[in-house]
């Protein structure tokens, strides 16, 4: 029987959030023991063969072993020059269809109307027991509405007030930092400052800010996201606690300005001043899905380009070297970086009406997936797409952004970011050495790169 959307309302209002993650803990807990399945089919990991040696029909993009294995890059080119637009039937999430080509990407993001982000934007299934509303797997009009109520925490003047505050965060960061003995990069620079930027955005008590950071990797470590067995009994702890702690957030700051306090320009508050908002809390679904889509685009994304960064640097070092030539290049560079990473690998749609595209008939109900890792190495929009050419011309063309109504809401944001980061580096180290082989995440969606060992040289 299907529950009105009414009453189902109601009833998610009168019950607390994290009461509700509790109910869907046990409820999963249930299913998976009556079903003896875990409701996602998982992954091993096997060497990835060269994918010459793989027929086309074969080919399993979903696989997180392929980015984990470094062999992506040859599988996406293949299919952009025999398939652009590819059926996988047999994925362990299902069948769906793959979008390797630059152009086809931008004409699928951009056709709301026939692709649609609902339910959800990573390939698996939706989790069955939990009904978070994001408006990233929203269409229009809904999706506008939320977008709306949100998007000045990022608008120009609030980036303007932000500005000194990242920069000051960035020198601490770095002015700290071990000079001439290994460390890893990724722990001790890139996640320190995106959740310290985080911190500020939700306007987070700044001591507590690594508990963002956890929130934030509980909602990629997901099977949905990664295709691996995840600690489920671990990972909805975990669920719970964010629940209290945004709730906790949410009731705090709604106090302190019933007291009078100024208001910020944090997110929180902007969402407890704008009329469709205030009440937020009230639809604890939509108040989590908000929260948690702020959390976990700004985080992974950026975090991975600082990382990205310095790994690409150091595959190609004369780029290093016409970087401290010339450093007005680096707002350039930025959108190189973010090209040549791309942190988020794809994005997924489902076709509302039988469509063609690019020669192939797709289905109503088809998932179809617009691989921007591959739409960033099409070698017919880039040159030598492979390498990091830090002043390419058109950088900016790249789609790790996104295109269309769901376009990157952060992404003045992240390159604010990295153009502080860069510019803060550059006067203070003469060289960034790459010390040990990366590790990288286990996933298909998040490029992320895990752990990278790196080696200061200050500057003479
Ligand atoms: C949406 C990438 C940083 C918040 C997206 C999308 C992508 C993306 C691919 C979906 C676009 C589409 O479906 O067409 C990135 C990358 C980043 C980054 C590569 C960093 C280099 C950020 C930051 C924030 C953020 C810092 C935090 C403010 C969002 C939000 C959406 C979004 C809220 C949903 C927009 C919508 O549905 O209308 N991002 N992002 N992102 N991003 Fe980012």
């Amino acid at each position: 029987m299907k529950i009105p959307e009414t009453v189902k309302r109601k009833v998610e209002a009168a019950i607390p959030l994290d009461r509700q993650v509790q109910a869907a803990h046990l409820y999963d807990k249930g299913r998976r023991w009556l079903t003896r399945t875990n409701g996602q089919k998982m992954f091993v990991e096997r060497p990835i063969p060269p994918v010459e040696e793989v027929a086309l029909e074969d080919i399993d993009l979903s696989n997180p072993f392929l980015y984990r294995q470094g062999r992506w890059a040859s599988y996406f080119k293949r299919l952009r020059d025999e398939a652009p637009v590819h059926y996988q039937p047999h994925s362990p999430f299902g069948p769906f269809w793959s979008v390797t080509r630059h152009a086809d990407i931008i004409a699928v993001d951009k056709n709301h109307e026939v692709f649609s982000a609902e339910p959800l934007i990573v390939i698996g299934a939706p989790p069955r027991f939990m009904d978070i509303a994001m408006f990233i797997a929203m269409d229009p009009p809904k999706h506008d509405v939320q977008r709306r109520a949100v998007q000045g925490v990022v608008a120009p003047k609030n980036l303007r007030e932000m500005e000194g505050l990242i920069r000051e965060r960035v020198r601490d960061v770095l002015d700290n930092l071990p000079v001439n003995e290994p460390f890893d990069w990724v722990s001790t620079v890139s996640i320190e400052l995106t959740a310290r930027m985080l911190a500020t955005l939700l306007d987070f008590p700044f001591e507590q800010r690594h508990k963002l950071v956890e929130w934030s990797n509980l909602a990629t470590s997901m099977e949905q996201a990664n295709g691996g067995p995840s600690d489920n009994d671990e990972l909805f702890r975990g669920m719970v606690g964010m629940a209290r702690g945004l709730s906790a957030l949410w009731h705090d700051k709604a106090a302190r300005l019933a007291a009078g306090e100024e208001p910020g320009f944090d997110l929180i508050t902007m969402l407890q001043r704008n009329e469709s908002t205030k009440d937020l809390i009230k639809r604890p679904m939509e108040f989590a899905g908000n929260l948690i889509l702020l959390i976990v685009g700004g985080n992974d994304t950026t975090r991975n380009s600082m990382s990205g960064g310095v790994l690409a640097l150091n595959q190609f070092p004369d780029q290093f070297e016409k970087l401290k030539a010339n450093p007005d290049l680096i707002p350039n560079m930025v959108s190189e970086i973010i090209r040549w990473q791309t942190p988020l690998a794809y994005m997924r749609r489902i076709a509302k009406t039988d469509t063609v595209l690019n020669g192939q008939f797709i289905r109503k109900g088809d998932k179809v997936v617009m691989w921007y890792a591959s739409g960033n190495r099409d070698e017919t929009v880039f040159e030598r797409p492979d390498e990091l050419i830090i002043d390419r011309p058109n950088a900016r063309n790249h789609i790790a952004f996104g295109f269309g109504v769901h376009r990157c809401m952060g992404n003045r944001l992240a390159e604010l970011q990295l153009r502080i980061l860069w510019e803060e580096i550059l006067p203070r180290f003469e060289r960034i050495d790459v010390v040990g082989e990366p590790e990288y995440v286990q996933s298909n969606f998040v490029r992320g790169i895990s752990k990278l060992m790196v080696e200061l040289t200050p500057k003479g």
